[in-house]
């Protein structure tokens, strides 16, 4: 079995061609991206519904495949930003019906999840999934993934990226934040019990770079502030789960300071820490295409014309086995 994904929740329209062993055959994406920063929805649309044809042609080129040898169609159906999720779902359901395929709608970070199970090789871990829109951490209760503990405002990304924008990086402004070095900064650290909130720390990061401190300083002790928070959440999730592996997913897990953290956390606790490659963290169509044959053995296909989006999608309202990796 050969299964197409593609991915559409947000920045990234991407394709990507996984066999049912789990062989990535191709990942291919093409994202948006804004010189005066932030996300507007229509111009993602646009974005994503002007490269779709290039990005899938490029993929089955990659695999060295036709749209004849696809066994299954995936497509992220949530959560994300509407107008982008639906490019990605038409362009599927009008594959799908061009070519008499079954479909799959895949939950989003579901395929954060799994793809990093499989290829790290995490059979039952505690997930630190943090991008741009979602920060949470997971875990299987042995029925179905759910949240132990999550932002209670904006994801850890999102603020990145808006600080970001406020001092005039494009976007998104993560990896650039990033490699800024400074002196301490006090900001607040906001940890609720297992949730997070980032606002606060946003807010105050802001005002303090327009009373005119340095921009290298705050930026600096924001994102030490925001991962130490995230790792805190992290750290109580495998004392109270009993559970020895951390897997990393998501976007900002390609940053090497939070792997930094992470790491030292886990060898404190005897813990494993599980890190996907960068092309695999990041929002890509292997992940859906992968967790599409999952989703195929479980459940099989979905009738076409059910086929929908879920901007509001979580993944603590699927039931879902532990697959073997
Ligand atoms: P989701 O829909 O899962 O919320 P997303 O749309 O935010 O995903 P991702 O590709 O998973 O997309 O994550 C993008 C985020 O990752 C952006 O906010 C970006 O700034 C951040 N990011 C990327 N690289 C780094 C890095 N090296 N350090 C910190 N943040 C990073
Ligand atoms: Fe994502």
């Amino acid at each position: 079995m050969i299964s197409l994904g593609i991915e559409s929740t947000a920045h990234t329209f991407g394709v990507g061609i996984v066999t049912s062993e789990g062989e990535i055959l191709a990942n291919v994406w093409d994202s948006y991206k804004s010189p005066e920063g932030g996300m507007r929805p229509h111009e993602l649309a646009e974005h994503h519904f002007s490269t779709a044809v290039k990005v899938i042609r490029d993929a089955l080129d990659r695999a060295g495949l036709t749209l004849s040898d696809i066994s299954v169609i995936g497509y992220s159906r949530g959560p994300g930003i509407g107008q982008a999720l639906l490019i990605g779902a038409f362009v599927a359901r009008s594959l799908a019906l061009k070519y008499r395929k079954p479909l799959v709608g895949v939950n989003h970070p579901l395929a954060h999840v799994e793809i990093g199970r499989k290829v790290t090789k995490s059979y039952d871990p505690v997930v630190l999934y943090v991008s741009g829109g979602n920060t949470q951490v997971i875990t299987h209760n042995g029925r179905r993934y759910v949240v132990l503990g999550e932002t209670l405002d904006v994801g850890l990304g999102n603020a990145q990226d808006k600080l970001g924008r406020e001092i005039g990086l494009p976007f998104p402004a993560g990896p650039k934040l990033d490699r800024m070095v400074g002196k301490w900064v006090e900001l607040p650290y906001t940890v609720k019990g297992m949730d997070l909130s980032f606002s606060g720390l946003l807010t105050e990061a802001l005002r303090r770079i327009k009373s005119g401190e340095r921009v290298e300083d705050v930026v600096w002790s924001f994102m030490e502030v925001a991962f130490s928070m995230t790792i805190e959440v992290a750290e109580r999730a495998l004392a109270l789960s009993g559970k020895d592996e951390l897997l990393l997913v998501g976007g900002v897990a390609a940053s090497p300071r939070l792997k930094e953290k992470a790491e030292v956390m886990c060898r404190e606790r005897g813990a494993r820490l599980k890190v996907p490659p960068v092309e695999l963290v990041r929002d890509n169509g292997a992940m859906i295409a992968w967790t599409a044959i999952l989703s195929y053995r479980i459940r099989g296909p979905e009738p076409i014309e059910e086929s929908s989006i879920k901007p509001q999608w979580r993944i603590d309202e699927i039931e879902w086995p532990l697959t073997d990796i």
